[in-house]
C-alpha cells in the first residue's frame, strides 16, 4: 500500500516496514487522518494533538459507553471474548482506585527492593546461552526475562511450567490475534481465564498481603471488594504489559546497538545505557498506538470528531514530530529533550515504565558484561510481526552471533 493510501485507508494491520514511512507521510500531509477501514476511525499524528487526547480523558475516554467492554481499533475478532482490562479499559474515578492498589508495587521505591532479584534473574537467563556464540535473542532472552521478572518478583509465582504455559497463551492472544482461528483463540482465552481464577482463589485463602496479586485480591474499589471479573482483567493486563512490551524493547535495543555500532561505547560507560534505552524507546515504541472514544463532538487539528467516533493516538508519529524533537528521524544518543510518548500520557500513562526502564538497563549491563562482538547472524535479520494497531512491530526472532567474554 502506498503512503498516500494510508490517508483514507489506514488499515488495522500494517506491515512492520511501512510503520515509519507512513507516520512521516501522515505528519506532513494529514495530521488528523480519517480511515474508512474497520468501521471508520481517526488517526492522530502530531505530538501536541496526541498529548491533548491523552490528557483529556473526559472528551477522549477508554472503554465502551456502558463500561462493559474495551474500545478497540481494530475490533477484536468475534468469539475471542477478551475480558475488560482495568485499569487500561476504565475511566476515572474507578481508574484511579485501581491505580491506587497497583502503583505502590511499581513505584521507584518498591522497585529498588527488587533490583537485586531482577539482576539475578536476568543473569540466570543470559547464562543459558552466553557460552554458545549465537542465539535467538528474542526467543532466548527478550521474551523470557520480563515474564520471569513479572512472575517471580511481582506476582510471587515460581513455577516455570506455569510460566511457559501462560507465555504460550499470551503469545497466541497477541501475535496471532488476527491470524489464528477465533474459536481457537477463544479456547486459549478461556483457559487463561481459568488459570487466573485459580490463582485468585489460592490467594484469597492467604491472610497476608505479600505481593501485587495479593494486594489486588484483597483490594477494594468503590468501597467494595474487587470482583473476580475485574481481577481476571487486571492480572491479565499486568501480564500483557509485563511480558510483551519489554520483550520487544529488548530486541529493538540490540538491533539499534548493532546498527549504530554502539557496543563498545556502552560497555565502557554504563552510565550511557539509560540514555540509549530512552532514545530507542522513542524511535521504536513497542506499543505504537492506542485507541480512545470521543465522548463529545471535539475540534482537533482542524477536523471535527463526533461523539462516539473512535480514534488512535499514533505514538510512532508523535515521537517523530519535528515540532517536538530536533532531527526526529535521527538516532541521537545524547538527546537532551526526549519527552516521548512511548509510555503514553495522562491518567493511563504506563504504570510499569520505571520497571521497564530499570529492567532494560540491567539487561544491557549484564549482556555487555558477558558477550562481545555482537552481530546479526550472517545473512539474517530480525523477523517482526505486526499484530494490531494497538500493539505491533514486535520482534519475534532475532538471530545474532557473539564472542563469549571471560566470566
Ligand atoms: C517497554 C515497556 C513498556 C511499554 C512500551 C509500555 C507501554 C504502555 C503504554 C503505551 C500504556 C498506555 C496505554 C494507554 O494510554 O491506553 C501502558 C499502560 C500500562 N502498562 Fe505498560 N508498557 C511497558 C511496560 C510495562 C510493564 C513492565 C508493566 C507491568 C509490570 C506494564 C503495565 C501496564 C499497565 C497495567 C498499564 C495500564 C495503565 C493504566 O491504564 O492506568 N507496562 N503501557
Amino acid at each position: 500500500m502506498s503512503a498516500e493510501e494510508y490517508e483514507t485507508h489506514f488499515p488495522p494491520l500494517i506491515a512492520p516496514e511501512e510503520v515509519f514511512p507512513t507516520a512521516r507521510h501522515l505528519l506532513r500531509t494529514c495530521p488528523v487522518t480519517h480511515s474508512e477501514i474497520d468501521g471508520g476511525f481517526w488517526v492522530i499524528n502530531r505530538y501536541e494533538d496526541n498529548l491533548r487526547v491523552l490528557q483529556d480523558w473526559r472528551n477522549f475516554a477508554v472503554g465502551s459507553p456502558d463500561g462493559t467492554s474495551s474500545i478497540r481499533v481494530p475490533y477484536d475478532p468475534p468469539g475471542v471474548n477478551r475480558p475488560l482490562f482495568p485499569p487500561i479499559d476504565v475511566n476515572p474515578p474507578l481508574h484511579r482506585q485501581f491505580r491506587e492498589i497497583i502503583n505502590p508495587y511499581l513505584s521507584p521505591q518498591a522497585l529498588a527492593g527488587h533490583r537485586a532479584g531482577f539482576r539475578r534473574i536476568i543473569i540466570d537467563q543470559i547464562e543459558t546461552f552466553d557460552r554458545d556464540g549465537h542465539c535467538d535473542l528474542a526467543g532466548q532472552l527478550g521474551k523470557v526475562f520480563p515474564a520471569r521478572l513479572t512472575f517471580e518478583e511481582l506476582f510471587g509465582i515460581d513455577d516455570s511450567d506455569e510460566l511457559t504455559q501462560v507465555r504460550k497463551w499470551i503469545r497466541s492472544l497477541t501475535y496471532d490475534l488476527y491470524r489464528e482461528e477465533p474459536a481457537v483463540l477463544g479456547g486459549f482465552q478461556r483457559r487463561l481465564n481459568d488459570w487466573t481464577l485459580d490463582l485468585i482463589a489460592q490467594r484469597r485463602k492467604k491472610t497476608t498481603v505479600e505481593n501485587l496479586i495479593d494486594a489486588l485480591v484483597h483490594g477494594t474499589v468503590e468501597g467494595r471488594p474487587v470482583t473476580d471479573a475485574e481481577l481476571v482483567g487486571t492480572i491479565q493486563i499486568l501480564i500483557l504489559g509485563g511480558f510483551s512490551t519489554t520483550a520487544d524493547a529488548t530486541g529493538n535495543l540490540i538491533i539499534n546497538m548493532i546498527e549504530h555500532r554502539l557496543e563498545q561505547e556502552l560497555r565502557d560507560d554504563h552510565s550511557l545505557i539509560p540514555l540509549f534505552v530512552e532514545e530507542v524507546l522513542r524511535l521504536d515504541p513497542p506499543i505504537t498506538a492506542r485507541a480512545r472514544r470521543c465522548t463529545h463532538d471535539v475540534e482537533l487539528g482542524g477536523e471535527t470528531l463526533r461523539a462516539g467516533d473512535r480514534l488512535i493516538v499514533n505514538f510512532v508519529a508523535a515521537n517523530r514530530d519535528e515540532a517536538e524533537f530536533d532531527h526526529p528521524d535521527e538516532f541521537e544518543l545524547h538527546r537532551t529533550r526526549n519527552r516521548h510518548l512511548t509510555f503514553s500520557g495522562g491518567v493511563h500513562r504506563c504504570v510499569g515504565s520505571t520497571m521497564a526502564r530499570m529492567s532494560l538497563s540491567i539487561m544491557m549491563e549484564e549482556l555487555l558484561r558477558r558477550i562481545g562482538d555482537i552481530q546479526f547472524a550472517p545473512g539474517q535479520r530480525e523477523k517482526r510481526v505486526s499484530f494490531s494497531v494497538g500493539v505491533w512491530r514486535a520482534v519475534d526472532y532475532l538471530p545474532i552471533t557473539f564472542t563469549p567474554l571471560p566470566r
